[in-house]
This record gives C-alpha cells, sequence and structure tokens, in this order.
C-alpha cells in the first residue's frame, strides 16, 4: 500500500474563531487518518466554537491555546512552529489573516506562523461581504505573494442562512492541497489526460446503454497526478466534484470520448484510460422517445472503435500510456494480451467480481503490470492509495527512459 506523503509529517492545525471551526474536527481526523503527527492550535475565539477537550481528543497531541503558562513547553512561540513539517490554518478568519499578513504575533497560532520556516495552507472561511472586502483581499494577496497557499472558499450555504461565497472549502480538497504541499512534486511540468466513468450510448432521445462505472478510480488518479505536480486534463461522464487544479472535459458517448482523448494524447505525455469504454453501440439513435405502444424495438449494435488500442498505435516514444482492465476470470493473462495487443506502457487490472472491488466502491484491489517489470499486487486499498501506486508507476516509467 503507498502511504499518503503526509505520513509521519508533524503537521499544525490552527483553528481560529469562525462558525466552520466545526468542519476542522472532520480535517483533525483525515490529517489523523493520513498518518500524520498532528498539533492542534486554537485561538480564544475557535473555543466559542468547538471544544478543547473534542480537539484534543482526536489529535496526536492536546490542544495547545496558550502563549503563556504553556503546560508542554516554556517557548511556545518559537518551539511549535520550528518542529512543524506544514502548518494548515481552518477556518481561518478575515482578522487571523490581516494579523498573519502583518506579522501580529498576539497569540500562540499567530507567533507560530511567524516562527515556521514550515509551508503554510490557509483555508478562509466567512461572509461573502468580508471575504470580499478589499481588506481580505489585498491581505489574501500579499500572502498569496509570499508563498502562503490559500485554498479558496467555495461557494455555498453560510451561517445566518446567507448563501455566497465564503463557506470553508471540502476538508477533502484541504487534504488533497495539503498532501500536494508536502509531497514529492515529481510530475512538475509534466501533461497527463484521464477518461472518467461509463459512457452512454444514446438509444433514442430520452433511453441510454450505460454502465456501472462510478469513475471514481479516474478522479483519484487525476486527484494524485495534480497532487505530484502535473497538470491534469480528465475527460468524464460524471459529475463527481472537479478536484482542485484539474481542467474538466464533459463528454457522454464514447464517440465524444474518442474526439476528446485522441486531441489530448497529442499535448499531453501520460495518457490513463481509466474509462469504462461502452463496447457496443446502437447502429440509430431515434431521434425522438421510442414509444412503448409500437412495441419492442429492435435494436441493432455495432461496435464502438477501441480509443485506447487507436492511440497506442500512434503511439510516440515520449508517450506513458496506461489502461485499466477490470476482468471477471483469468484476471493476469486477460490483463497481459490487452498490455500487448494495445501496445500500453502499464495495465491496471482488477477483478471485478471481488468484493469491496470496482465499479462504485471506495476501495479497490490491483495488480500493476508492465511489459518489463514484475506485477505488482495492491491489496485492497482506497483508490486513492491505488491511485498513487499508478503514479509511483508512471514515474517510474518515465525516470527508467
Ligand atoms: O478490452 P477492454 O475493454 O477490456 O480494455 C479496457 C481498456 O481499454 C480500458 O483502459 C478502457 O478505457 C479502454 N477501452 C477503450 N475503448 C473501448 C474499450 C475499452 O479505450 N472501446
Amino acid at each position: 500500500m503507498s502511504a499518503s506523503p503526509l505520513a509521519g509529517k508533524r503537521v499544525v492545525l490552527g483553528v481560529t474563531g469562525g462558525i466552520a471551526a466545526y468542519k476542522a474536527i472532520e480535517i483533525l481526523r483525515r490529517l489523523v487518518d493520513a498518518g500524520a503527527h498532528v498539533v492542534p492550535i486554537m485561538t480564544d475565539a475557535a473555543q466559542h466554537f468547538v471544544g478543547a477537550t473534542t480537539l484534543s481528543a482526536l489529535a496526536s497531541e492536546p490542544v495547545q491555546t496558550k502563549l503563556w503558562n504553556n503546560p508542554t513547553t516554556a517557548i511556545p512561540h518559537t518551539k511549535v512552529g520550528q518542529g512543524a513539517d506544514l502548518i494548515i490554518v481552518a477556518p481561518a478568519t478575515a482578522k487571523s489573516i490581516a494579523a498573519y499578513r502583518m506579522g501580529y504575533s498576539h497569540d500562540l497560532l499567530q507567533n507560530t506562523l511567524i516562527a515556521t520556516r514550515a509551508p503554510v495552507v490557509l483555508c478562509p472561511a466567512m461572509h461573502t461581504e468580508m471575504w470580499e472586502h478589499p481588506s481580505v483581499v489585498d491581505n489574501v494577496a500579499t500572502l498569496r505573494k509570499r508563498g502562503v497557499q490559500i485554498v479558496e472558499p467555495e461557494y455555498g450555504r453560510l451561517a445566518g442562512g446567507d448563501t455566497g461565497a465564503g463557506r470553508l472549502a471540502d476538508p477533502a480538497t484541504i487534504l488533497d492541497i495539503a498532501e500536494r504541499v508536502v509531497g514529492p512534486a515529481d510530475l512538475t511540468g509534466v501533461r497527463v489526460v484521464v477518461s472518467a466513468g461509463g459512457t452512454r450510448e444514446p438509444i433514442d432521445a430520452v433511453r441510454v446503454i450505460a454502465n456501472r462505472s462510478s469513475g471514481k478510480q479516474g478522479y483519484a488518479v487525476a486527484t494524485e497526478a495534480v497532487a505530484r505536480g502535473a497538470e491534469v486534463t480528465l475527460v468524464s461522464t460524471v459529475g463527481l466534484p472537479t478536484p482542485a487544479g484539474v481542467q474538466v472535459i464533459a463528454v457522454e458517448s464514447a464517440a465524444e470520448m474518442q474526439e476528446a482523448m485522441e486531441r489530448a494524447a497529442i499535448n499531453h505525455d501520460v495518457i490513463v484510460m481509466a474509462a469504462a469504454v461502452a463496447d457496443f453501440r446502437p447502429v440509430h439513435a431515434a431521434s425522438g422517445k421510442i414509444k412503448k405502444g409500437d412495441g419492442v424495438p429492435e435494436i441493432v449494435l455495432q461496435q464502438t472503435p477501441d480509443i485506447l488500442a487507436g492511440i497506442g498505435a500512434r503511439k510516440r516514444n515520449d508517450h506513458v500510456l496506461v489502461g485499466f482492465a477490470a476482468e471477471t476470470a483469468n484476471l493476469v493473462d486477460n490483463a497481459k494480451e490487452k498490455l500487448e495487443r494495445k501496445r500500453l506502457d502499464l495495465i491496471v487490472a482488477n477483478d471485478v467480481s471481488a468484493s469491496g472491488v470496482g465499479f462504485a466502491h471506495d476501495t479497490n484491489a490491483v495488480t500493476l503490470l508492465r511489459p518489463d517489470a514484475k506485477p505488482v499486487e495492491i491489496d485492497l486499498a482506497t483508490k486513492r492509495e491505488v491511485a498513487r501506486a499508478i503514479i509511483n508507476a508512471v514515474v517510474d516509467i518515465r525516470n527508467a527512459r
């Protein structure tokens, strides 16, 4: 299993006083799950929103709140920041952003922020009027220029029933960005295109031939690639949340996916074909809705072009081509045959009949096969962990050239 780059890292999680402070608990839980050693710091105002006990119970060590009479160390204003590998402030209020911009070190969190050389990820959350106020805009721009990673708030429901920009980014997005900041940037400058989801082939104006692919594994590969510094395009049939920093091209049918992928193959270096492309499609799609009263229709099918095999046939020497093989029998033999026939550099074989594996699940178990390397088996793991193993193999293939 491939560990998160956050594993073993000392991460300070600063929580400031906004209603979104309750979401810091979810961020904390995810950091701990990723294997990080989490040092929580709360401001006085944060403690009006969530209890220090909750954070202490979930973190790797008790919450720190005090600059003075700190039970952990006599010099907390420098010790915490100096020991950190990463600092995340979530939520970051307008006041805490202003203080950080000015170096106004009035509390433990602000002291930690200016006594560190570790990267800082700032996750603002506030009402729209505050987020758009020129002072906040200016402070955020200055911090960004200094290299602080700003996780933009989302548009959505805010406290008090308002709706607008300012809602704390999703904890999953914050974790993705944290991993990106501390992880290896071994795909910097590399262009990666990933296809994801199942295609839908029209029968008539309302009906389609579809399949059970959720697109989750493809999205996980795109998320991991962007975390490693790649420029990523996702050619997708599904409406999952767009991973931060990824450009999505929405398609529906195999024909649309073929056009998008063949165009992308021209200016991308790594091509990952994770989509479940229909093998057959109706020869004619009726322009209107086929009427039930007209009797059972006869739908004549034709084979769709094999997108991956087509790209494989015209493969450049610098391309890395990755395919998937979803099988229910003879997993390795069938996958090897596809690896050769489609001229792939890597095939991700999964037995979709096993439990917890393949379509719609959040977990997967796969075998990675390459033309001249030993098969790598990944036991049941999250799709993100599988994605990490796939990207590790892609990096390995590029480095070996
Ligand atoms: O031959 P099979 O469909 O099992 O091959 C699976 C691999 O080929 C996947 O990577 C899938 O995205 C790709 N494929 C394709 N075009 C098709 C069928 C499959 O690119 N028409």
